[in-house]
């Protein structure tokens, strides 16, 4: 321990060059005449961006664009088009230099943190020629893909921006390994850089295929969510994202464009499965393994609403003591609670309804018993796609026309070990109740882990994973309009709520994509013991800090 710790601290002071990048305005910036020439190289791909509203506000006024804002301004897929929007919007703000689509026609429009340019990428050769020119000017980049990321690491004042959205391939694989030799081969598909869930999930199905893939089917399936370990629907049932990826295409910091699996830069590989996103490389493409569809799934929405808060107290206890056996029996799924109701959104994969109902028995005769009214039923599915379509995009034939996003929320987490949940004095539901009551942090939510999940894998995803049953999320929302103060509350509170799962869960983590920005010892938090190893390999691929983000690994010199 102790010699870990000393490498920990050598690593961490050692000298370095490293110092703050160039933004647009400063002294530094590249002139207008150098753009042009880094514009050609890149095959004229070069676009200035705007924040997503500014349509809608003078001088830039027009009627027509504005209406189009207005209509997908809450849809993922619209905002993920838009190389200037994010999915939570107080990240395109900087303070309350901001540009909303609310506001009337005269309210300023500030350019906040949205990048000033970005190449929209169509090949490796103009991301490596974006990197070589960011490198050669020391300038800020950073690396946008659907502008999911709940840390605001997708978007960076006066950057110049990577946006891998039109990276669009897909190909499958029947049986995919890294060399020639006799290793096995594994059923697979590599997606370019730009793919979402939900296109790869519509190709997956009709080849009777499933992922480990996002339960937003907006996400990226080859950015900042395998790259970070990847929580999905199915984990329990075949692991995190990062446990089935076979290989990326990497761009490094000095330009070269590299593949990085078992068999050749297994360092790079180590890292990119679990490290997070925007720190090792522009990936331009990801492998993942791919299993045989379901048989059919279980799915069990449910809705328990108390009729005073120490009734429900004892409903969330009989439910939190009963999560490791839920978990046993192949339940995944998330929950949502406020001080007197839980939703349950769970589902059990190759499962009949009589052995479902059979495990969710104990709740419901207590619900039954105390009053609580249930609003549920057991529903069978053919297929995860089935399920999707009817459940996640309200009946649609795909999730498209989502209206879900662009709101502007926060939040802490913490991943709670199995071991919390049998403990005798109930700590965790008691601590539960007092963020609901006293805090008026209104809800909290998780997904179940266990299963395939617990199986350790030689990667860098965060060892609390292993041991985790529950990514347990304190929320809150704002309005877009929300001052700097409010916002800073906020955030305050959530921490403070968190704080608490934080100091009776010792020694545990938290998941580096669903995080607070303010996670207090982020390295060990998001990195476990994996953290040494990790910075090493930051040195080694990308020794100016050519890639840096929020909390990500080697932002220290920042
Ligand atoms: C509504 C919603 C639902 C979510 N659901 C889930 C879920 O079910 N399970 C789960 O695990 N997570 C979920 N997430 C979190 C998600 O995994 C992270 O936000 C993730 O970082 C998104 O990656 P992205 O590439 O789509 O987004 P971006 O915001 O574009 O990128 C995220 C990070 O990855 C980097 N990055 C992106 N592309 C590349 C690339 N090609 N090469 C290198 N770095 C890159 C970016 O620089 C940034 O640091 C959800 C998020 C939201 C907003
Ligand atoms: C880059 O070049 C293309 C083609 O000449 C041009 O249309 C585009 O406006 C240029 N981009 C910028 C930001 O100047
Ligand atoms: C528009 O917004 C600005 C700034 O918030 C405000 O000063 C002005 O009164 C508003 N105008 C109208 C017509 O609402
Ligand atoms: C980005 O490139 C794609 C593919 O060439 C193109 O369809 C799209 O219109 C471009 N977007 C912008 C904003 O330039
Ligand atoms: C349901 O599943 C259980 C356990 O998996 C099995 O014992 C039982 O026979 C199944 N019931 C039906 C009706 O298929
Ligand atoms: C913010 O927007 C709401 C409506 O969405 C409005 O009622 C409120 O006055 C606005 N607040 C500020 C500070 O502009």
């Amino acid at each position: 321990m102790i010699a870990i710790l000393s490498i920990f601290l050598v690593v961490l002071f050692a000298p370095g060059h490293v110092h703050s990048k160039c933004i647009a305005g400063e002294l530094c910036w590249p002139d207008a005449q150098t753009w042009a020439s880094f514009n050609r190289s890149v095959g004229g791909r070069m676009i200035s961006v705007a924040p997503p509203a500014s349509p809608c506000h003078d001088p830039n006024y027009d009627e027509r664009a504005c209406n189009a804002v207005r209509s997908g301004g809450n849809s993922p897929f619209w905002r993920t088009d838009q190389p200037g929007a994010l999915q939570r919007t107080s990240w395109e703000s900087f303070g309350e230099q901001r540009c909303l689509i609310s506001s009337n026609r005269t309210a300023a429009c500030f350019q906040g943190a949205v990048p000033v340019y970005a190449v929209n990428v169509t090949r490796a050769v103009h991301v490596q020629e974006a990197v070589k020119f960011a490198s050669r000017h020391d300038l800020r980049i950073v690396i946008r893909n659907t502008g999911h990321d709940f840390l605001g690491r997708s978007t960076a004042v006066g950057a110049l921006s990577i946006w891998v959205h039109h990276l669009q391939k897909i190909q499958f694989h029947e049986s995919f390994k890294c060399s020639r030799g006799s290793d096995r081969g594994y059923s697979a598909v590599t997606v370019g850089a730009g793919i979402q869930w939900e296109e790869l999930y519509r190709q997956a199905y009709q080849r009777k295929m499933i992922l480990a893939g996002g339960g937003c089917s907006s996400v990226g399936a080859a950015g900042g969510y395998p790259q970070g370990g990847g929580q999905s629907f199915l984990s329990p049932l075949i692991g995190l994202s990062a446990d089935n990826v076979l290989e990326y295409e990497v761009v490094t910091a000095d330009g070269r464009l590299v593949k990085a699996n078992a068999c050749q830069n297994t360092d790079l590989f180590w890292a990119l499965r679990g490290g997070g996103g925007g720190t090792f490389g522009v990936v331009l493409s990801v492998t993942h393994r791919t299993f045989p569809a379901l048989d059919s799934l279980v799915f069990a929405p449910h809705n328990f609403n108390a009729p005073d808060t120490t009734t429900f107290q004892g409903l969330l206890t009989l439910f939190t003591r009963l999560n490791p056996s839920l978990s046993d029996a192949g339940w995944s799924g998330y929950f949502f609670s406020t001080s007197q109701s839980l939703t349950l959104t769970f589902l059990l994969p190759n499962r009949n309804v009589s052995y479902a109902s059979t495990t969710l028995a104990p709740l419901l005769s207590y619900a039954r018993e105390n009053n609580i009214r249930i609003d549920g039923s057991l529903e069978t599915y053919a297929s995860y796609w089935d399920w999707h379509l009817q459940f996640q995009c309200g009946g649609q034939e795909s999730c498209l026309g989502l209206n879900n996003l662009g709101v502007s929320d926060v939040f802490a987490t913490r991943l709670i070990p199995r071991s919390l949940f049998n403990h005798e004095q109930d700590l965790l539901p008691k601590a539960m109740m007092h963020i609901m009551t006293e805090l008026q942090v209104p809800a909290t939510y998780a997904i179940l882990g266990g299963g395939k999940v617990r199986e350790p894998q030689d990667s860098a995803v965060n060892p609390a994973y292993r041991d985790g049953l529950w990514l347990l999320v304190s929320p809150l929302t704002w309005r877009d309009n929300a001052t700097v103060a409010e916002m800073r509350a906020a955030a305050n509170l959530v921490s403070q709520a968190n704080k608490l799962f934080i100091d009776l869960t010792p020694g545990s983590g938290t998941y580096v994509n669903e995080a607070d920005y303010n996670e207090p010892n982020w390295q060990q938090s998001f990195f476990g013991k994996n953290y040494p190893r990790l910075y090493h390999i930051k040195r080694r691929v990308d020794p100016t800090n050519l890639f840096t983000c929020h909390h990500c690994v080697g932002s220290e010199f920042n």
